[in-house]
Formats: C-alpha cells, sequence, structure tokens
C-alpha cells in the first residue's frame, strides 16, 4: 500500500511497533530487562559472547554483564559492528536498549 494511502483508520494499535500516517513509532513503554532487552541480547549476542569461552572475552550472559558492558553494547550496534555477521539491528530495537539505560539499567 502506498504510504499516502494511510488514513487514522489504518492504524494498528494492537502492534508494539505500528504506522501512523506512514511514520513507524516506536513503543519503549516496556523497556524491562528480563522481558525486552534479555531477549534481544540472547537472540543476538549470546551465541558468541556466552559461555565458557566468549568472543572478544565479552559475556553478554545474564544481567551483570549486560549492564557492566551496556556502554560498549550500544557503541557496537549503534556502528553496526555488532552483531557480527548479521544485519544491523533495527532502529525501534535499538532504541528499546538505549532507553532501558536511560532509565538506569535496573535490574527488572
Ligand atoms: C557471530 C558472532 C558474534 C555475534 C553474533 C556478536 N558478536 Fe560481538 N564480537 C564478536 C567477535 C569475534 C568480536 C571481536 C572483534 C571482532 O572480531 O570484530 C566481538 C566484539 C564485540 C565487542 C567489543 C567491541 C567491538 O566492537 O569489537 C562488543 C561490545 C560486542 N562484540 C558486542 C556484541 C553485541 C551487543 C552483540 C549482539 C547485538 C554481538 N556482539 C554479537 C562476535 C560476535
Amino acid at each position: 500500500m502506498a504510504t499516502g494511502l494511510f488514513t487514522f483508520s489504518s492504524c494498528y494499535y494492537d502492534s508494539k511497533e505500528y504506522i501512523l500516517g506512514g511514520i513507524s513509532i516506536c513503543d519503549t513503554t516496556n523497556t524491562q530487562f528480563a522481558s525486552v532487552v534479555n531477549p534481544i541480547i540472547t537472540q543476538n549476542c549470546t551465541a558468541c559472547h556466552g559461555g565458557s569461552a566468549p568472543s572478544a572475552g565479552i559475556s553478554l550472559e545474564g544481567y551483570a554483564n549486560v549492564k557492566n558492558n551496556y556502554t560498549a553494547i550500544l557503541n557496537s550496534i549503534n556502528n553496526g559492528s555488532m552483531p557480527k555477521g548479521s544485519s544491523k539491528l533495527d532502529d525501534c530495537t535499538i532504541l528499546k536498549i538505549q532507553t532501558w539505560v536511560n532509565r538506569g539499567a535496573q535490574n527488572n
């Protein structure tokens, strides 16, 4: 569908990321560690950054490791060097991690 055809009645309010007049809205209401941030890290990072010999010596398994490395995590996902070998994480996924950090990187 062409972007110009979107109207208010075609918004998808039931979706995490919905389209409003052609502009994608990122819902960062929920950015808890356990339900949002950790699953992103687990899906994209811990295959390499986990276990007994994590890549670059950086384990991203569990809250303490993610919290201690959040500056490096944000740098690497913003500049697209990580996840290595995959495409850059989408802006909304990055924004969720950034928002969790901005809210104090809590173990929530
Ligand atoms: C396929 C394996 C792989 C995946 C998946 C991966 N990494 Fe890496 N990561 C590496 C390797 C290997 C290095 C060492 C530097 C290099 O080779 O680029 C590294 C280095 C890093 C570093 C050190 C700084 C830097 O950029 O070199 C950080 C931080 C990092 N990764 C974060 C992440 C995050 C966050 C994710 C998930 C979004 C992720 N990595 C996914 C393999 C991986």
